[in-house]
């Protein structure tokens, strides 16, 4: 991404982030639009280059906002959602309903009705009863997917691994269930099986959860006589937070993905499936970049140094759940050494915290903007109110320039719903 210091101040795309976070305030999210596109693209063109039948759904649970999905529209992207309130946000986009998946592990039965009359294309079976629920609401056809559990275990944070046999998502090919739903799904009036789906866990920096994945899945569909005409191997592809991390390699892990599925279908006797997948993160996050401002700078004389910045975990939950990593650099450089500091949210919670032993310039102080690197999955989407503070604003930066994409949360709208 164009993320680069320009006459050393931070700047996206050419547009220096100082002005930026004066004009929209701080806490506030900046997306290079152009990464986000050039994301979009990078997929597309892997998958068309590979010969395939394919398609490209978002993963809205990253970040979602209505000119978000307008974006991902022009990208010729699909759409799964979660939830009736992604979906809704999809809609209200003018997004086209028929190229949105509905999931999720306890869809209730107002979302069951709400993505059936809104004519979603497809509905991703989660669980036994779901069936039942879904052939009892539905009054035409409605094309879905068996979300399967493929027993796939993945070196990535424990709450973010999914595949794996203990899980509340999927139903395991290993004991039986998936295949009961799918007999389930066929028996029903309304549901018609169009394939599978899995998603393994989350930022994942390798191929081989994918492969060991086919393997399973196909000994398995070829032992259950199964037939399927879609394959979605879901998301989870990963992202470079830190120096240490491995990026999953796009170009080259979708080629031996795809050639491994090559290999099976014709090793079992099966055409080539259309293939989907779902990438959220590897899309947004890298795009993004967080800027506060900083407050209170405090030394614990043979401790350590505090600086607080005008954020936190309301905006800023990986690092306090999973203890996730960041990247934090000053918008303007100056050439004073650094020193390292703690740095930390003003919410009342001591681990509120951006990051500990970070290095930042010796002489920061209070007023200086910090930018927070790869914030753009999971962040915005995961905000909270908590100690009631309002969500940030979100901006979209282009070649041309800034364009709002969220308001700054007002404090009228965090009392809106209160009985005076
Ligand atoms: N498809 C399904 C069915 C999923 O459950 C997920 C993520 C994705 C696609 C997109 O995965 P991605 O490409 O973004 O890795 N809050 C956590 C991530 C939870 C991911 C849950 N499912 C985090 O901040 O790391």
């Amino acid at each position: 991404m164009t993320l680069e210091y320009i006459n050393n101040e931070l700047s996206v795309n050419g547009h220096g982030l100082t002005g930026i976070a004066r004009e929209y305030g701080t806490p506030l999210f900046v997306y290079d639009e152009n990464a986000i596109r050039t994301q979009c693209r990078k997929y597309h063109r892997v998958l068309e280059e590979a010969g395939l039948d394919y398609s490209i759904s978002y993963a809205s649970k990253a970040f979602t906002s209505v000119q978000m999905v307008k974006l991902l529209e022009t990208e010729k992207m699909k759409l799964d959602v979660v939830s009736q309130g992604e979906l809704y946000t999809a809609l209200k986009a003018g997004f086209n309903a028929q190229d949105i998946h509905f999931h999720g592990n306890n869809k209730t039965v107002q979302e069951v009705e709400y993505a059936l009359d809104s004519g979603v294309g497809l509905i991703v079976v989660d669980a036994l009863d779901e069936v039942a629920l879904i052939d009892s609401i539905a009054t035409g056809k409605i094309d879905v997917l068996l979300r399967i559990n493929p027993g796939v275990d993945v070196d990535t944070h424990e709450f973010i691994q999914t595949g794996q046999e203990d899980s509340k998502f999927g139903l395991s090919i290993h004991n039986g269930s998936a295949l009961e739903a799918v007999n389930a799904i066929k028996e029903s009036r309304h549901l018609k099986f169009r394939g599978i789906h899995y998603h393994l866990g989350s930022q994942l920096s390798t191929e081989s959860p994918f492969l060991n994945a086919l393997e399973a899945v196909y000994s398995w569909l070829s032992d259950s006589s199964l037939d399927i005409e879609v394959l979605n191997m879901g998301g989870g592809y990963g992202v470079k937070y830190v120096e240490d991390d491995r990026r999953f390699p796009v170009d080259s892990g979708f080629r031996r993905i795809i050639g491994k599925l090559k290999r099976l279908t014709e090793k079992y006797g099966y055409p080539l499936p259309h293939v989907m997948i779902e990438p959220g993160r590897s899309i947004i996050a890298e795009a993004g970049t967080t800027v506060y401002e900083v407050g209170v700078i405090k030394e614990i004389p043979g401790i350590t140094k505090y600086v607080s910045i005008d954020g936190g975990m309301s905006d800023h939950l990986r690092t306090p759940l999973y203890n996730a990593q960041y990247e934090l650099v000053p918008v303007n450089r100056t050439d004073v050494d650094n020193t390292e500091a703690n740095v930390v949210g003003k919410l009342c919670e001591s681990g509120d915290i951006i990051g500990k032993h970070l290095s930042v310039p010796a002489d920061l102080k209070r007023g200086d903007l910090l930018a927070v690197k790869t914030t753009g999955a999971y962040h915005y989407s995961m905000a909270s109110n908590y100690n009631q503070m309002a969500k940030p604003a979100v901006v979209f930066v282009d070649d041309q320039g800034t364009r709002p994409v969220i308001r700054r949360q007002t404090f009228e709208q965090l009392i809106e719903n209160d009985i005076l």
